[in-house]
């Protein structure tokens, strides 16, 4: 094994690791920073499970490794909400019961967050094409569309 010292920064904070250099974010995250809101589904980068926003773009959190994103702004699931409550992207989510099981939902948010801010959802056929890499075994679809529907009104009202 290959250790390296790095600093991660999560959610606004720094955390000082000593990891295997062949460590995932992923992995790092949810075993290291016990931040396990963001889920390991495939492992693979076959699910959108572990998507987080690295410098506010949404990357397979499986597939990065944690000493490549040093330096870098990690933001996860837990830290999505501030003080003033719940992201937009959350509270629709809930709104528009867009889950069942709930095990895909941390992924389908930040990535749906993300669909809305790069300009990826103005039609319901473009958020269905760009969230088409987060998958739902419960098929809670429909109500994630709609969810991402009234989440982007209110993003783009200034809200977010
Ligand atoms: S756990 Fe990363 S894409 Fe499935
Ligand atoms: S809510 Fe169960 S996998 Fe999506």
């Amino acid at each position: 094994m290959t250790a390296v010292n790095l600093v991660l920064s999560v959610n606004g904070r720094d955390y000082r690791l000593t990891l295997d250099a062949r460590v995932t974010l992923l992995d790092a995250l949810r075993e290291q920073l016990s931040l396990t809101g963001t889920k390991k589904g495939c492992d693979q980068g076959q699910c959108g499970a572990c998507t987080v926003h690295v410098d506010g773009r949404r990357i397979l959190s499986c597939l990065t490794l944690a000493a490549s994103v040093e330096g870098k702004a990690i933001t996860t699931i837990e830290g999505l909400a501030d003080e003033g409550g719940l992201h937009p992207m959350q509270q629709a989510f809930m709104d528009h019961d867009a889950f069942q099981c709930g095990y895909c939902t941390p992924g389908q948010i930040m990535s749906a967050v993300a669909c809305v801010t790069e300009g990826l959802a103005e039609t319901d056929d473009d958020i269905r094409e760009y969230m088409s890499g987060n998958l739902c075994r419960c098929a809670a679809y429909p109500n994630i569309v709609a969810a991402i529907k009234q989440a982007r009104i209110d993003m783009q009202r200034g809200r977010s």
